[in-house]
């Protein structure tokens, strides 16, 4: 009897702790969203708020991923993506030209890159479908995090020491 019981035990024993490791491994491949944070805030209202939603389409493919439904949505990530670059790059780029910004073409061929990169995302999604969609979303945080956060604040804090 003893024996027997101990045998249960030992396999709720077993399922419990299957089921914790289980749980703390899909919490881990979770993708972390970005949250915004006031100390992100450039002097400049209308780039915050184009920077803002920029955030909100990364987060946007974040949910995606960990909600495995990258393939429903990438056409319009996408889409929100290219929009950003083609209106948020010309705005800043011809912001910088006119205060006679000293990086602006170090800071153009980064938006450059930044395009060519996500026509690379777009042609590897035709190929292997949505297993480049994790790739993207560290790219995308890495450009939040290496030229948002970096080159527009350099860029921003330049022009407003002019003004
Ligand atoms: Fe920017
Ligand atoms: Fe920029």
């Amino acid at each position: 009897m003893i024996i027997v019981i101990s045998l249960i035990l030992h396999q709720v024993y077993l399922a419990l702790y299957k089921n914790a490791i289980f749980k703390v491994m899909n919490l881990s491949e979770k993708i972390q969203y970005i949250n915004w944070k006031p100390e992100y805030d450039l002097k400049l209202v209308a780039m915050n708020e184009q920077h803002k939603r920029y955030v909100d389409t990364v987060n946007l493919l974040a949910e995606c991923i960990n909600e495995n439904k990258c393939s429903d949505n990438f056409l319009s990530i996408f889409h929100r993506l290219a929009y950003y670059a083609e209106n948020q790059f010309h705005e800043e780029e011809r912001a910088l030209y006119q205060n006679n910004y000293p990086k602006f073409m170090e800071h153009r061929r980064e938006h450059l890159a930044f395009i060519a990169r996500l026509i690379a995302f777009q042609q590897q999604y035709a190929e292997n479908g949505e297993t480049i969609c994790a790739d993207m979303f560290s790219y995308l945080r890495e450009w939040f995090e290496q030229h948002i956060l970096m080159f527009d604040k350099d860029a921003v804090e330049y022009m407003s020491k002019g003004a």
